[in-house]
């Protein structure tokens, strides 16, 4: 009897375990690995084609492992590729789609390269990513396109590029920013009104570009953690809000460059 009960137990976990194996094979199938995160980047390196410091040729080759290539940064619990960075090399180029499948990166630092073209949108889906910059490259195509749904998302960094368009309003979804820093390229329009509602702001620049529209009245309110606040050589009208003087964190104010009316008022 006992020993029925057993056998029937061992047969039930074994039942138990060839489904809940399936289902464990399936995911893993199904999710990313450190080979998904290799194939982007060799993606990455094929999309290389001006290379001065032989970076690539000489460095990223698939017979060593990818956290051992020069800019790449592995989780050593995960094993899976955290970091990359591979600015101030002077590349030239493109970003392939495959980039957006490093599922696991935190950090995508591509500034001070000559990257040319649109920047897929896949890299937008990065669930992990916190530290976005593209600082001083030539990438273009609509910001409108981006999908705005990088939850983690502290540092966006995209000054000097050729990138157009308008600032959606799902930018109010990235409840962790901190830094939009978007200066030197030819981005227009109004911006969304939640933006003034994003209590995570620090560092909000926008300089040289044609953002048109007015500042909310309760900029106070609207900006409530905003330390740098940079909307220079831009379009913006209307009255400067009286109440910038009481947003408390703000210690740099630019607005030259604009058709404001009004003054600041300084006490
Ligand atoms: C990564 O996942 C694929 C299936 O998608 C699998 O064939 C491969 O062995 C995995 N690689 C590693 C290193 O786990
Ligand atoms: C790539 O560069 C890293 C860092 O300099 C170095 O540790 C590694 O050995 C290099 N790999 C190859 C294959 O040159
Ligand atoms: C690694 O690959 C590169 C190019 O693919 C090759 O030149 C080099 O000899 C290989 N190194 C080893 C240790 O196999
Ligand atoms: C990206 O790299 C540059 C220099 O290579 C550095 O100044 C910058 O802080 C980095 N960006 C981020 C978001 O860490
Ligand atoms: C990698 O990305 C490309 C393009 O975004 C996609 O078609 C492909 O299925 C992805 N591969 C993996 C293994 O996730
Ligand atoms: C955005 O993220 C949500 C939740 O993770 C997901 O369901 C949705 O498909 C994503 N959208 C895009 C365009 O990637
Ligand atoms: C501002 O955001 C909060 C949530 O963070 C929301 O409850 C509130 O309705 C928003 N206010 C406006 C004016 O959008
Ligand atoms: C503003 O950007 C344009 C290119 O879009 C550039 O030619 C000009 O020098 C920039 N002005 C300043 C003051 O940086
Ligand atoms: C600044 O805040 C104080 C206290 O809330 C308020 O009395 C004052 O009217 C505000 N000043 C402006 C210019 O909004």
């Amino acid at each position: 009897m006992e020993r029925n009960l057993s056998l029937s137990m061992i047969n039930v976990s074994l039942t138990h375990c060839l489904l809940l194996c399936l289902v464990v094979a399936v995911a893993a199938a199904a999710s990313n690995n450190i080979t998904t995160d290799q194939q982007a980047l060799l993606a990455q390196k094929d999309h290389i084609t001006y290379d001065p410091t032989n970076l690539f040729a000489r460095n990223w080759t698939s017979n060593n492992s990818v956290c051992t290539w020069i800019g790449i940064t592995c989780d050593v619990n995960s094993h899976r590729v955290t970091a990359l960075d591979i600015s101030q090399f002077n590349l030239q180029g493109t970003i392939p789609p495959q980039l957006g499948n490093l599922s696991s990166l935190t950090t995508l630092n591509l500034s001070h390269n000559k990257l040319s073209g649109n920047v897929p949108s896949s890299i937008y889906t990065m669930h992990s990513l916190k530290f976005l910059d593209f600082t001083d490259n030539q990438l273009s195509g609509s910001v409108s396109s981006f999908v705005f749904n990088m939850s983690s998302i502290s540092d966006i960094r995209l000054t000097n590029n050729r990138l157009s368009g308008e600032i959606q309003h799902e930018i109010a979804n990235l409840r962790n920013l901190e830094d939009l820093v978007v200066g030197m390229n030819n981005l227009v329009g109004v911006l969304p009104a939640p933006i003034f509602n994003m209590s995570t702001l620090k560092l909000f620049v926008l300089i040289n570009n044609s953002f048109s529209g007015s500042l909310p009245s309760r900029i106070d309110l609207s900006l409530p953690t905003v330390e740098f606040f940079d909307l220079a050589l831009n379009r913006f009208s209307g009255t400067i809000p009286t109440s910038i003087t009481n947003a408390s964190k703000l210690t740099v104010l630019k607005l030259e460059g604009n058709t404001f009316s009004g003054f600041i008022p300084i006490d």
